[in-house]
């Protein structure tokens, strides 16, 4: 099982998704491309004490691939995005960073060209409040357009059902959850963790008030019918 977790912004929750899935499916998590720190594998195996698989290009600065490749004086080539094999993990979460259209190279490919070079199903993450019916369908459109299965839409933040229902109308897709404000706290940095190659050091009980929240919620909250439906899990999951 394997599900690419896109977004229609960067800070869209992406990462917070992700461990959520991770936690609750017991998957591994992929980030093919890190910009900036703490790097979201940190994050995801903190928040949901699922292992996670080293990026194939890391880079400190937190801006777009293409510009932190450039800065760091290499180019990212589509040759070396190599996920972890169906053999390594049956169940892995795939992470992009920021849209569909982030460029990573001089050549123009993009995040979208990664996700068609994967070809992994793919789910994006909205925020639920105004202005995201415009964004989510333009990365529909975006998405479909390649050639990608769209498995459905995750909506963050405040709930709208106004947009709920647009998005499902005009985007034609299913909305497959709605995850609330879930702390107003300024977000604490995690520690740091360990990669899917060694074992897990990361505990929730280890992180700061603020992130343990997010840990908890990710650990016990189940997944709704409708994701699990998308991603033909069993009810039983
Ligand atoms: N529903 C929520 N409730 C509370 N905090 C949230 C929620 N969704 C996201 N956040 C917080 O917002 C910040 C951005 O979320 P996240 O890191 O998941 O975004 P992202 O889309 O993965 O960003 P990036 O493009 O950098 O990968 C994080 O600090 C996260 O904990
Ligand atoms: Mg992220």
């Amino acid at each position: 099982m394997r599900v690419f977790i896109t977004g229609t912004d960067t800070d869209i929750g992406k990462t917070l998704i992700s461990a959520w899935l991770c936690a609750q499916l017991k998957a591994t998590y992929y980030k093919p491309i890190q910009c900036g720190l703490p790097a979201d594998a940190d994050t995801v195996a903190a928040l949901s004490g699922q292992p996670v698989w080293p990026s194939n290009y890391s880079f400190n600065q937190a801006v777009s691939p293409h510009l932190a490749a450039e800065q760091s004086g290499t180019v990212i080539s589509l040759s070396a995005i190599t996920p972890p094999s169906i053999k390594d993990t049956p169940a892995c979460i795939g992470e992009g960073a920021g849209g569909v259209l982030v460029p990573i190279n001089p050549s123009g490919d993009t995040l979208l060209t990664i996700m068609e070079h994967l070809n992994w199903p793919v789910i994006v993450v909205a925020r639920s409040t105004l202005g995201t019916i415009n964004h989510t369908c333009l990365t529909i459109q975006a998405l479909k357009g390649a050639g990608l299965s769209v498995l459905g839409v995750v909506l963050n933040g405040p709930p709208n059902p106004h947009n709920v229902a647009a998005i499902e109308y005009y985007g034609k897709v299913p909305i497959l959850a709605q995850v609330p404000l879930l702390h107003s706290e300024p977000p604490a940095p995690c520690f740091p963790a360990t990669t899917a190659t060694s074992p897990l050091k990361n505990k929730p009980a280890d992180l700061p008030p603020s992130n343990l929240a997010l840990a908890q919620w990710v650990q016990q909250t189940p997944l709704p019918a409708a994701l699990k439906n998308a991603m033909q899990l069993p009810a039983t999951c």
